[in-house]
């Protein structure tokens, strides 16, 4: 198994199927009874074990921060391992602090007065302190709240953006591996490696019933979370200019199938309207119009597009660049990015 310098891959699979043994055999806490590891072309075991760790940070399972060094101490531990001198140790721990997110008063507390989230990051400054070229990171987030969580995946992925770290990232959740994964591989109890290919390809072709099963439901919407709206075509969707009569949007009214039309002026939305609600004889300008209420970009996935969908009253995602208005998606539209 090749995992590509500068890209997270992500390893999932059930409790006790080796995925922290995995890590453990990478940084040789745990000396395989077979085969070969190499890092960076090169087999490990030939390689002093301190000079390895030394290139490949750890965040282990559980945090695991020293309970009687305080923050800043514990950020500093590799650091102080390699000799550094004070202040070069210091002005990192300023920059890692800054980097994950915490708070500069935090330096002289204890692991135990802080929150769990903030815990997670003291750990990833930590693994991050000496600018490893590898990072080992088994469950970095397992211990804390979704709301948190999905907070730290965020971090994780604008952090990486920067850093390109060659990541190894252990995680049970089939949703957090796709989300940070640039290559997913699914183990299954006993280390046996059931596939290993990108988010994409996982969820389009599972390789076997194992895979399928780990997936679980709702293939098609975890799909649709790996594509932005950016890489779909729009829709015109119904829409008039606002010079146009009420006749003129009865056609497009007929056209698209709908009972509603929304208004556009100097290409923006001014607002949409029910059929019954037209005035013959006035321009469509003339008319107020209710606002969308859900607003898509570019940027959104395809899954949220589908939630603008299912919560609004048109069943469209009206997308916008800026205030201007760009175009829609329809539920048929989505359906065919996944069925071609
Ligand atoms: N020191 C050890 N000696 C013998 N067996 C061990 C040792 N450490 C772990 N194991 C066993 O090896 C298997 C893999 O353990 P490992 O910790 O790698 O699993 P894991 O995938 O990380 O699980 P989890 O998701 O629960 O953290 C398990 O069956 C475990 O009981
Ligand atoms: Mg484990």
């Amino acid at each position: 198994m090749e995992m590509s310098a500068g890209q997270v891959t992500a390893l999932v699979g059930p409790s006790g199927c080796g995925k922290t043994t995995i890590l453990k055999m990478i940084n040789r806490i745990i000396e395989p009874t077979s085969g070969r590891i190499e890092v960076g072309g090169r087999d490990i075991q030939g390689m002093d074990p301190h000079a390895l760790r030394r290139g490949i940070g750890y965040v282990i399972q559980q945090v695991g921060l020293f309970p009687h060094r305080t923050v800043a101490e514990n950020i500093a531990t590799v650091p102080k391992l390699l000799g550094w001198d004070r202040r070069r140790t210091r002005k990192r721990v300023d920059e890692l602090v800054e980097m994950v997110g915490l708070e500069s008063e935090m330096y002289d507390r204890y692991p135990a007065e802080l929150s769990g989230g903030q815990q997670q990051r003291v750990g990833v400054a930590r693994a991050l302190a000496a600018d490893p070229p590898v990072l080992l990171m088994d469950e970095p987030f397992a211990a804390v709240d979704p709301i948190v969580r999905v907070r730290l995946q965020e971090e994780l992925r604008s952090l990486q953006a920067q850093l390109q770290k060659t990541i190894v990232f252990v995680t049970h959740d089939i949703d957090e591996a796709i989300k940070l994964g640039d290559q997913v591989a699914i183990l299954d109890v006993g280390g046996a490696l059931r596939q290993y290919a990108s988010p994409e390809e996982v969820l389009r072709e599972p390789a076997n019933a194992f895979v399928e099963e780990f997936l679980g439901q709702e293939r098609g919407l975890r799909r649709l979370s790996l594509i932005a709206v950016r890489d779909v075509s729009l829709e015109d969707g119904p829409t008039v200019s606002s010079d146009a009569g009420s006749a003129e949007a009865k056609e497009v009214m007929a056209r698209e199938g709908v009972n509603w039309v929304a208004i556009v002026r100097d290409g923006k939305l001014q607002g949409w309207v029910w059929e019954s609600e037209l005035e013959p004889g006035r321009k469509m300008g003339d008319l107020a119009g209710r606002p969308f209420l859900v607003r898509v970009t570019a940027d959104n996935t395809l899954r949220e597009a589908l939630d603008a969908i299912v919560t609004s009253h048109n069943q469209v995602a009206v997308v916008y660049d800026g205030e201007r208005y760009a175009g829609m998606l329809t539920l048929n539209r989505i359906s065919e990015n996944l069925v071609p």
